[in-house]
């Protein structure tokens, strides 16, 4: 059976304006060639600094931005390619979470009616749909009492629960979900995950799963993806990207995590990459994360062919050649690195 969903070669670039008298900006590469697929009843994690294009990426999934290249195929149909009936069609089987709960939702709508929108839309008669929309409503843990009330009557993790019905109302088969717990309090976010968990297990359903918090996706995700300026850098099977993870960035990242042990806290020090992510609109030549990379420093230093940039001494292969997602560490662990065995 093919996956629930593959994407292959997805690229989305932003056109970067003008400056007020000189000349045009660089395009932001935004999404910048990224592949993967997700099983059906699978989490993948997406994961990366601000700016690394998780949302955009979500967003062409689901189409609700068009590629500037590339295809999706969500159950077995090309999404790419399909005419705005034939996306209508699959709607229902592909929806969103978003990640402001204040925001996403329609002040002027009750819960119910919410819920419902999205039934009556692909025809569902309204009195059938409000009454399903506070079905839903138990579903995620609310009363059907609270049918009636406004957005403005709920606390944010409340509101999360009522996109959350929302978007599995229809009985998708894949919710992309961004950052739907980022701007709840923890004891919040655990009650949210647990109700994720709980749909998935009962309904099946394919989750990919956006956030910037490593422990939040450690604890839903199957397997995780590492994105830096567009790319997905490193993607495995959840416990061998956190057991051993093989992309220098992603070692970075797993060594920001706050830990208790004050020895442990200051090896993370060392393996910081070095200055600010960059930016999509100026990406680096060879390898993107270049300029910031530990590990290029310390492969140069042992003598391999090397070259002056970023102000020191780095492999040439790390500036001149493109490292491409490929097997590291066995199994499905992939990882963009000319070096992937240095860690
Ligand atoms: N509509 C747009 N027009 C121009 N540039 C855009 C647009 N949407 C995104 N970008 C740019 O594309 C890049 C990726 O943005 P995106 O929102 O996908 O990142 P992200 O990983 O979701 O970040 P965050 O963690 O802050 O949500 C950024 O440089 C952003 O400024
Ligand atoms: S290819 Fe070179 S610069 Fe890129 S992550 Fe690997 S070691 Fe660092
Ligand atoms: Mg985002």
């Amino acid at each position: 059976m093919s996956p629930l969903l593959e994407v292959e070669e997805l690229r989305r670039s932003f056109s970067g304006g003008r400056t007020l008298f000189g000349p045009r900006k660089p395009d932001v590469r935004a999404v910048d060639g990224v592949s993967f697929t997700l099983g059906r009843g699978e989490t993948l994690g997406l994961v990366g600094e601000t700016g690394s294009g998780k949302s955009t990426l979500g967003r062409l999934v689901l189409r609700l931005i068009e590629p500037s290249a590339g295809r999706v195929r969500f159950e077995g149909e090309d999404v790419t390619a399909a005419s705005s009936s034939g996306l209508r069609a699959m709607r229902p089987r592909m929806q969103m979470v978003f990640q402001d709960p204040y925001g996403s939702l329609d002040p002027r709508m009750t819960a119910a009616e919410i819920i419902a929108e999205p039934m009556t839309a692909h025809g569902v008669r309204r009195a059938e749909a409000m009454r399903r929309a506070a079905d839903m409503l138990g579903r995620v843990g609310l009363s059907p009492a609270m049918a009636a009330r406004y957005p403005n009557e709920f606390s944010g993790g409340q509101r999360q629960r009522i996109g959350i019905a929302r978007a599995i109302a229809l009985d998708p088969a894949l919710v992309v979900l961004d950052e739907p717990v980022s701007a709840l309090d923890v004891s919040v976010q655990a009650q949210i995950l647990n109700l994720l968990a709980d749909i998935q297990a009962r309904s099946g359903v394919s989750f990919l799963f956006i956030a910037h918090d490593l422990a939040v996706v450690r604890h839903v995700s199957d397997r995780v993806a590492v994105m830096y300026l567009g790319r997905v850098v490193e993607m495995a099977p959840r416990d061998a990207l956190y057991g051993a993870p093989r992309h220098p960035y992603t070692v970075s990242l797993l060594s920001a995590v706050p830990r208790p042990d004050p020895a442990k806290e200051r090896a993370k020090a060392r393996i910081r990459p070095i200055g600010e992510i960059g930016s999509a609109a100026a990406l680096p030549s060879g390898c993107r994360f270049h300029p910031r990379c530990p590990r290029a420093r310390l492969v140069a230093a042992r003598g391999v062919d090397a070259v002056q940039a970023a102000g020191t001494r780095l492999p040439r292969a790390c500036v001149e050649q493109d490292p491409q997602l490929s097997p590291a560490g066995g199994g499905a662990h992939l990882a963009a690195c000319h070096f992937p065995d240095e860690a």
